[in-house]
């Protein structure tokens, strides 16, 4: 603790958010528990997104010959690509700490001062969907990011204080899967700024080898692809895949994943050739029936389908444009030809 900051334990300990925000923390991590087990740990375990790791690769060598913390890092695209994991390779590359929280999770500033209080120079502080952050703590991390301090009022009334509290260099790795809705104050103080892409069925493909050898259960190269051509550009959802699809093999008693089980395990869980599942299924149907394709507005949508806005905004809504089975227009979203086809809907429209 500093000097210049005497009060700052005993206002700390007033505040009773430590443990919350650590169960918090700690809750999140079980849920990911074999999610994290399948994380790489190094850049060079590290598959797929090829231009974003060779950045990285310079920015960290060049911060460990400087001594010096790596610039605060944004790193946005939606979810299940990799951005927490990148983050704790981020801390693990350079031999630091990393602390981690996700934006709702950070309500008071006394949540902010926990996770700050015990950082050690060139630690890494993760916080996910940034972009949910408090405007009050997105406002104190400013001089957190630009000069390594934060402000915070003691007491209140007439005897109410700004205590300055500095903070040793580190980096802010923060992650959105909505880039739109920072502000630009905050995006500005990042240094580094990158988007995760989709990956190619290639890259996802050495991703379910990889894993299917952490899990000792033989794939086929065809096999992984075919999870890989389901896996909607993503990891996360190429590992899930394939957790099911050992599964079927286990139990009809298969000792090799080869693409014909591989179909068979993701047409019961109706996971279509393409990726799609019955939210995109559904989302596109209603679409089609009832507003002959649209253009519908997001509002409508989310209210017939059951999903929130948000969550079809940054969860369902990005894999369909990318595929462009979706179009966004001024006047609402809009189902294109492509999806037509796939879905084996005659297209009678005109344009
Ligand atoms: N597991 C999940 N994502 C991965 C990636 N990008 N590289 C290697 N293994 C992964």
């Amino acid at each position: 603790m500093t000097e210049e900051s005497p009060q700052f334990n005993s206002w700390f300990e007033g505040q009773n958010d430590t443990d919350a925000l650590l169960k918090d923390a700690s809750a999140h991590q079980d849920e990911q528990s074999s999610e994290l087990s399948l994380r790489p740990k190094k850049l060079s375990e590290y598959i797929g997104q090829t231009a974003l790791k060779e950045e990285l690769s310079v920015y960290l060598q060049a911060a460990k010959m400087r001594e010096e913390a790596l610039d605060h890092v944004l790193l946005f695209g939606p979810p299940g690509l990799g951005k927490t994991t990148l983050a704790m390779i981020i801390a693990s590359e350079l031999g630091v700490n990393l602390k981690t929280a996700s934006g709702p999770a950070i309500e008071k500033g006394g949540d902010l001062v926990a996770l700050l209080n015990g950082l050690e120079p060139g630690d890494v502080l993760f916080i996910d969907e940034i972009h949910r952050l408090p405007m009050n703590i997105e406002e104190m991390l400013y001089s957190a990011m630009e000069d390594y301090y934060i402000d915070i009022m003691v007491g209140q009334g007439p005897t109410a204080r700004a205590v300055h509290f500095p903070l040793p260099p580190f980096t802010l790795v923060g992650a959105t899967t909505r880039p739109g809705m920072l502000s630009k104050p905050l995006r500005d103080r990042f240094g580094i700024i990158n988007s995760l892409a989709y990956y190619e069925p290639e890259d996802l493909a050495e991703i379910v080898t990889r894993t299917a050898s952490i899990f000792e259960a033989p794939i086929t190269k065809e096999g992984a692809l075919a999870v890989a051509l389901r896996s909607r550009g993503t990891p996360r959802i190429a590992n899930r895949l394939l957790k099911r699809v050992r599964d079927f093999a286990q139990v009809s008693g298969k000792d090799r994943i080869e693409p014909d089980l591989v179909t068979m395990a993701l047409d019961k869980l109706r996971v279509d050739s393409k990726g799609l599942d019955d939210t995109d299924h559904k989302l596109l149907n209603f679409m089609i029936d009832y507003y002959k394709g649209g253009p519908v507005g997001l509002g409508t949508i989310a209210a017939n389908i059951g999903e929130e806005q948000d969550t079809i905004e940054s969860m369902v809504e990005p894999y369909l444009l990318q595929l462009g089975f979706l179009k966004r227009t001024p006047r609402g979203r809009v189902v294109t030809e492509a999806a037509y086809n796939h879905l084996g809907v005659p297209y009678d429209r005109e344009d």
